[in-house]
Parts: C-alpha cells; structure tokens; sequence
C-alpha cells in the first residue's frame, strides 16, 4: 500500500475487473484516453492476466480514495480509479506513467492531482527514477491542470498524434525532472 493523506494505492484485484469494464465503457471517461471500442469482461480479464506478468513496479495499482463528504466512517475507503508507470527505462531512470478516474464523482475535487503526486513521489523517491513523463490529447483540459498543479511542465507538442471525433488533435508529452520535485518541495 502507498499511502497519501485522501488517496491511497492497493494492488488491484481480479474482483475489482467489472468496476473497469463500467469506466471503460463510459464515454466520458474515455474520451480523455486510448480506447475507441466496448471494452467486454473477456477483454479486461484478459488484460488483467497479462497485466500480473508485468514487472512489478509496472503494475497496475488501485487508487482508493477517502470520501470525507459520504458521511461513511472515517475509514471508507472506495476504489476510484487505477495507475500505473509504463516503459520504465532503468538506464535513463525515467518512465511514463498512466492515471485513470473512472468515478466520476471524484472528478474536480482534487483527487486526481492528489494521486499523481503520490505516484510521482513513489517515482522519484522509491524507484529513484529521474524523470518522469506522460502523454495527454490537449482536449483534455481537466488533466492539463491536474498535471500542471502536480508540477508537470509542457516539453512537447506532437501535432495531429491521435484522432477523435472526425479530427486530428495534438497530443502533448509533459515531463517532471526530478530536480523540479526537489525544488517543489524545497518550496513547501
Ligand atoms: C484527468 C483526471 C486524472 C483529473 O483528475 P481530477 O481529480 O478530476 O482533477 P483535479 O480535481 O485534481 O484537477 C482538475 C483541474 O482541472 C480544472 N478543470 C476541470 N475542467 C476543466 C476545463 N474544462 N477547463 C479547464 N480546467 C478544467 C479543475 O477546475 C481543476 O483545477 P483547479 O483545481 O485549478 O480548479 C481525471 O479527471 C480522469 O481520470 N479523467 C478520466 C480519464 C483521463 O482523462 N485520464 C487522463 C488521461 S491523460
């Protein structure tokens, strides 16, 4: 368990797959992300087999989140989306890493920065990585913010990377140093 103060990140489990196939198939959830067709349980369960031959730091984790305003006990917990780093090369110590908020109840609250500056933290403290690196369709405004309040900074613009909805859009690569996470947290 990697453990923030709202968000926490457990390994997934296969009974967490029927929770995927629901955001996978929402379009609103996926507009933001590489998944054009219905996603079926088949599908994630094969997805979640080939997922656990990964390494282990490319696994896919769980975010859970504390829901303050359910009114629950202060101990609830709810899965709300997933994560994970991909393409971690240990020469250059860096690697992309992927973020996905399928509960959409949790969008704009913060959340979403929250986690991936956990995740960042693992990356740059835990796994000594240097840089760390993401891709994102500039359609996606919430992300941008969500990743520019993280302290990610725009490194690329890779023009017509991705069609969406009859029309080429941009992708851009945005990247953090780990030198910057030092000094964000130099600044704090
Ligand atoms: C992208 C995602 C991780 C962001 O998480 P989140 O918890 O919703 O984001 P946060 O609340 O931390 O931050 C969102 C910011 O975007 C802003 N925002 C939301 N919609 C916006 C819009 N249309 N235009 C500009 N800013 C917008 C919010 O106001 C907030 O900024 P603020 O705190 O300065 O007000 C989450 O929404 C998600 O997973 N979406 C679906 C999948 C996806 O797109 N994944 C990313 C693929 S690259």
């Amino acid at each position: 368990m990697i453990i923030g103060e709202r968000v926490r990140f457990r390994g997934v489990e296969r009974s967490d797959i029927p929770r995927f196939v629901e955001w996978l198939n929402d379009p609103e959830v996926t507009e933001g992300i590489m998944v054009h067709y219905p996603i079926s349980q088949a599908d994630e369960e094969g997805w979640f087999d080939r997922m656990l031959t990964h390494p282990v730091d490319e696994r896919v984790m769980g975010i859970e989140a504390m829901d303050i305003t359910s009114g629950a006990s202060a101990e609830a917990w709810k899965l709300i989306g997933t994560c994970s780093f991909q393409r971690i090369d240990w020469r250059l110590q860096s690697a992309e890493f992927g973020i996905l908020i399928g509960d959409k109840n949790f969008w704009n609250r913060g959340y979403g920065t929250e986690a991936v500056r956990l995740l960042v933290q693992h990356g740059f403290n835990t796994l000594n990585l240097n840089r760390i690196f993401l891709h994102v369709f500039e359609t996606n405004p919430r992300a941008i913010r969500a990743y520019e309040k993280a302290g990610f900074t725009l490194e690329v613009r890779e023009r017509q990377a991705e069609f969406k909805h009859g029309r080429y859009i941009d992708v851009l690569l945005m990247s953090m140093l780990k030198k910057e996470f030092l000094s964000i947290g130099e600044a704090q």
